[in-house]
């Protein structure tokens, strides 16, 4: 199942340098994101419309991308600008170009209708943005399905098991936690509170913890704000305010997890980790390498998951208590799936009315 009318996390703006190209599948189309010379992204579908060659074989020159078959040249628009030979262009050689925004130093892609594009409902990212917060990027290419990625942050009780060697903490912590979930018509949130409890090793190098610490762990998931889950963990000591609001003491690790199908059974996994431990401590850089561990801890889970789904795709899952918060995000985008569906009927029908008799 895709969902088309949202933004989706394409890529790093880093990613895609001046005069340079970049090849992604999202939800199955070939897509060549590419910024020209003076520093305009674009996203066009990946196919000359000539004869088929990825253009994403071709070269950015200037302001165009220049197909490497034949050396028709499209703008960042998907305009057709010049066919070697003549001077005639039909309209039909224009290629798709995909919406296109860069915000937070990521470049959000959307693949639906174009007229839907609404850039202000991509969910903000400040701390890649904030001096006072250290944060590094990764891209991970994943071989399950986009909807196991949020599942498994959604059910954050496998951390006492997937990351037992990392992050984990006690079980007896995890499943004590007092845990709610809300949702308000777009976006899930699960919060789950750990008062009075022994912190994990990571926690104990970062925050410098003498004792037992008051753990939160908050995730936002808002599928039409990019299909980014947004992950607040953290630790403050024991009473000092960590479940009213009182953080600024704490420590706390912000992780954006950029889900983005490539497939059905494949997914770009693009995500930052974010600290306001301090730099000078040495211990942000700590952590994103034992974070990184934790997230191929997660991988290889999602991996294995996929490969037995595949086995047997007649069968189901059972549900459990703790899948509260992954059963709602999944009723969310059954319901935006639905609608769009709608939507798309209600295009065809009116199009249909349209013909001439
Ligand atoms: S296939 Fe691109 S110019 Fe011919
Ligand atoms: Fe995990």
């Amino acid at each position: 199942m895709f969902l088309r009318n949202m933004w989706y996390v394409a890529a790093f703006s880093a990613d895609v340098q001046p005069g340079k190209c970049l090849a992604r599948r999202f939800l199955d189309e070939p897509v060549v994101l590419f910024r020209t010379q003076a520093g305009r992204l674009s996203a066009l579908i990946d196919r000359c419309s000539h004869r088929a060659m990825p253009l994403s074989a071709g070269h950015v020159d200037g302001e165009v991308i220049r197909c490497a078959y034949h050396g028709l040249e499209f703008s960042a628009t998907g305009a057709c600008e010049r066919i070697p030979g003549q001077q005639r262009i039909p309209v039909a050689a224009h290629v798709r170009a995909y919406p296109v925004v860069e915000r937070d130093a990521l470049i959000w892609i959307w693949m639906g209708d174009p007229d839907k594009a609404d850039p202000q409902a991509i969910m903000a990212n400040p701390e890649h943005q904030d001096p006072a917060w250290s944060w590094r990027p990764y891209t991970m290419h994943v071989k399950a399905n986009w909807q196991l990625l949020v599942d498994n942050i959604l059910d954050l009780t496998h951390v006492a098991y997937i990351h037992a060697n990392t992050i984990g903490g006690s079980p007896q912590t995890h499943f004590s936690a007092d845990v709610s979930v809300q949702f308000d018509g777009e976006q899930v949130t699960l919060l789950r509170k750990m008062p009075d409890s022994v912190p994990p090793r990571t926690y104990v190098a970062a925050g410098g913890f003498k004792g037992r610490v008051d753990r939160w762990q908050q995730v936002q998931y808002r599928p039409a704000g990019g299909n980014v889950l947004r992950v607040n963990a953290g630790a403050c000591d024991v009473g000092t305010g960590a479940y009213e609001g009182r953080r600024d003491n704490g420590f706390v690790l912000l992780n954006v997890h950029g889900v983005t199908p490539e497939t059905a059974t494949t997914t770009h996994y693009i995500w930052t980790i974010c600290t306001n431990a301090a730099r000078e401590s040495g211990v942000p850089e700590l952590l994103f390498d034992q974070f990184h561990e934790t997230i191929c801890e997660d991988e290889r889970a999602l991996q294995a998951q996929q490969s037995r789904i595949s086995d047997t795709p007649d069968m189901r899952f059972v549900g459990i208590s703790s899948d509260g918060a992954v059963n709602r995000a999944r009723m969310l985008l059954d319901a935006m799936q639905q609608a769009e569906a709608a939507a798309q009927h209600q295009t065809v029908a009116d199009a249909a009315v349209r013909l001439p008799a």
